[in-house]
């Protein structure tokens, strides 16, 4: 298990209302990185869809083979201090399925919104990630912060992809 607030700031940063009091806000998310030998066009978005709506986040693109947990995703946090994201010294990996159908708060909010492991070659879109909102202790550490998923070869650790999310928290 990841120490909880851990795992709370990876909710947040999947734009999930975790408690009332807490107003998150994911503001940008970007591919930076794809190996077009394994991956194509893909992209991700944070949409809302009126103004008392939650942030969703949206995961679209082509893997040109299988994947199961011959890829890997590592995730690291930043927090956001004095105009630049530090290494919050935050992460951890997970192999592919294991992390789609073991790991219940980051898996589960991608597996919820219809991802599944194995994933098939072609086209996939990933709509409306959200997660669970419950058990999560009410505590936030950061105003600001970033996740960066790097997604690799289990193997060789070849990159395969790179995108990150970034989010800001406001207590109410
Ligand atoms: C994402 O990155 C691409 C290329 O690096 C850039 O052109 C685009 O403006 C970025 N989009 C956002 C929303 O930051
Ligand atoms: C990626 O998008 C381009 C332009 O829309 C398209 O021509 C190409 O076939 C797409 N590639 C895959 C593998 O889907
Ligand atoms: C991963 O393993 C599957 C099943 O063995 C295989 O079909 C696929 O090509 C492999 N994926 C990659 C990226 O090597
Ligand atoms: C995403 O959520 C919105 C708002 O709840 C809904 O209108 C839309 O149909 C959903 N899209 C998908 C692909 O589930």
């Amino acid at each position: 298990m990841f120490p909880h607030n851990v795992l709370f700031v990876l909710c947040l940063i999947l734009g999930i209302q975790v408690i009332k009091s807490l107003e998150v806000i994911p503001e940008r998310a970007n591919v930076t990185f794809s190996n077009p030998e394994y991956a194509s066009n893909v992209t991700i978005n944070i949409r809302r869809y009126n103004r008392k709506s939650a942030y969703y986040i949206n995961l679209m693109g082509t893997n040109m083979q299988t994947w199961t947990n011959n890829i890997t995703a590592d995730v690291e946090i930043s927090q956001y201090l004095h105009n630049e994201y530090r290494p919050s010294f935050v992460g951890f990996h997970y192999k592919l399925c294991d992390l789609v159908n073991k790991e219940p708060f980051i898996g589960g909010a991608i597996k919820n919104a219809g991802l599944v492991c194995p994933l098939p070659a072609g086209y996939h879109a990933v709509m409306n990630i959200t997660a669970p909102t419950e058990h999560f202790p009410n505590v936030f550490p950061f105003e600001k912060g970033r996740i960066e998923f790097t997604v690799s070869l289990t193997s060789t650790s070849e990159p395969v992809l790179k995108l990150f999310i970034e989010a800001r928290f406001k207590q109410k």
